[in-house]
């Protein structure tokens, strides 16, 4: 009996974390959230450019411009909010997240 208690629970902790990892802030709701990019830059500016600027170019990626923060787009997607492993000591702040993820679904515009 208690073996069943525990592999359910086990069970249902594996599901809850493939649909996080699968569809991660599904629950954000763009239409709420005013994602610009000079929203995004700012966020850059704060939490990734110690790492990503043009001096240090941390994996080769610096995100100082609008052109660069495009061009890496799905892969700050990638890191930032489906696997959130960059900044890679804390992960983004939630409102920070749904900014970055509403301004790349809704295609990247330079504002
Ligand atoms: C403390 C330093 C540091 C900070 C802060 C940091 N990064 Fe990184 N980043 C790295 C390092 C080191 C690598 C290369 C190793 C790796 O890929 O994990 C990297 C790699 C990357 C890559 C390219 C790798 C890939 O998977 O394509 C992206 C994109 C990226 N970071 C985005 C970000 C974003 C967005 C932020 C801020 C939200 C951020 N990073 C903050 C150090 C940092």
């Amino acid at each position: 009996m208690s073996i069943i208690t525990v592999m359910a629970t086990f069970t249902t902790g594996c599901y809850y974390d493939k649909e996080e990892l699968l569809y991660p802030n599904s629950a954000v709701d763009c239409s709420t959230v005013s994602a610009t990019y000079a929203k995004v830059q700012s966020i850059l500016t704060n939490k990734c450019n110690n790492c990503h600027s043009a001096r240090n170019a941390a994996g080769g990626v610096v995100l100082e411009t609008y052109d660069q923060v495009k061009a890496h787009a799905g892969r700050i997607n990638q890191r930032a909010i489906v696997e959130k492993t960059m900044p890679p000591t804390a992960a983004l702040a939630t409102e920070e997240i749904a900014i970055l993820k509403c301004w790349i679904s809704s295609g990247t515009p330079n504002n």
